[in-house]
């Protein structure tokens, strides 16, 4: 079903009826949300934000992400709707002028991104061009530009730039057991990271054993913190990357393929409410041995929950980090 329409709500003066349609004419669903409710979302929309609603009823909620809005609301099933939709709609419906702004990053407060818009080409913001290499730079130069905003704890939980900007790595982890279905979602998300060729060069160990564990603190440089409720261990797998190069290239493609996947687990775990430490300060050939593989570890992900939720660590300037080849 697809959102279509924003339309006065016969029952409630002030509110509105936000209409999905399906293909079939019968195959509809509506929205009724009182006065209070649509504020909230006209409030959130009109400055481009993301975040949660919990409607009356205190059951049903809407989040807003930046790419997707999703009703959970009691009696329904799912439904979403493109932010970028449903903004222009609202927007209009409440009377409310909006330039939708094609790009907005703000990287170093805690506060997510926002996404590219469709209409992006069509905006004045965006310079004319099909270049896709001018593309990419004017994107750069709105990054570089865009003013931080302030953190605003309403944020949806899942929305992607929300979990790069509040990251932040642990080293004392709560007692707590990291729940099966997280690790298999930690996993999966590792394995959808992008690898050389999609030959896929890395394996990942996951060590449940305590003793495993405290050996691979020894390893570690007796970084304590290694004995983590959840040991993720990347190891790079260069002979499944088959591919015409030298082995020193694949070797180094596998390297990256373990890092990658590693940083994607990292990213998931940060998503799923845990903390993590990433250790690079590890004896390679100790490491091997404990696991028995003769393949060349990369990093081990450390995960499980913050014993302190803590905020994530200030970097230098991104006009710093980045030079423009003009
Ligand atoms: C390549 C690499 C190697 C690292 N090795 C270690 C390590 O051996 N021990 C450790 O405690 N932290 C290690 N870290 C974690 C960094 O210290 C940490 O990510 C950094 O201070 C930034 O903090 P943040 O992750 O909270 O933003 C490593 C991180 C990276 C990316």
């Amino acid at each position: 079903m697809k959102f279509t329409k924003v339309e006065p709500a016969y029952t409630s003066k002030h509110g509105c009826r936000l209409v999905w349609k399906g293909i079939d004419e019968d195959d509809s669903d509506t929205v009724i949300l009182n006065k209070d409710e649509f504020d909230s979302l006209v409030e959130i929309l009109k400055k481009d934000a993301t975040g949660k609603i919990t409607l009356d009823d205190q059951v049903s909620t809407i989040i807003i992400n930046s790419d997707v809005i999703q009703f959970t609301l009691q009696g329904h099933p799912l439904l979403e709707a493109e932010t970028f939709e449903m903004q222009k709609q609202v927007l209009e419906y409440a009377k409310i002028p909006h330039e939708p702004q094609y790009l907005h990053v703000s990287s170093k407060e805690f506060n997510p991104s926002r996404w590219i818009r469709k209409d992006a080409k069509e905006t004045h913001q965006m310079p004319e061009s099909t270049d896709e290499q001018n593309v990419r730079q004017s994107l750069m130069h709105a990054i570089l530009n865009s003013n931080p905003e302030k953190t605003d704890q309403s944020l949806s939980e899942s929305d992607v730039f929300r979990i790069f900007a509040s990251r932040r790595s642990t080293r004392k982890f709560a007692k707590t057991k990291i729940e099966d279905w997280k690790i298999d979602k930690i996993l999966a998300a590792a394995d959808t990271a992008p690898t050389a060729g999609n030959f896929q060069g890395l394996k990942i160990f996951y060590v449940k054993n305590d003793t495993t564990k405290e050996a691979l603190v020894e390893a570690a440089n007796k970084q304590p913190y290694v004995n983590a409720p959840a040991v993720l261990v990347f190891c790079m797998d260069p002979s499944r990357v088959k591919l015409k190069f030298p082995p020193k290239i694949l070797e180094k493609f596998s390297m990256q393929d373990a890092t990658l996947a590693a940083s994607y687990a990292q990213i998931a775990a940060a998503g799923l409410g845990l903390s993590s430490i990433w250790i690079g300060m590890i004896d390679e050939e100790k490491v091997m041995s404990i696991l028995g593989t003769d393949l060349r570890p990369s990093s081990i992900l450390c995960i499980g929950y913050p014993d302190k939720k803590r905020p994530p660590k200030s970097r230098r300037k991104l006009k710093e980090l980045i030079e423009i080849i003009e």
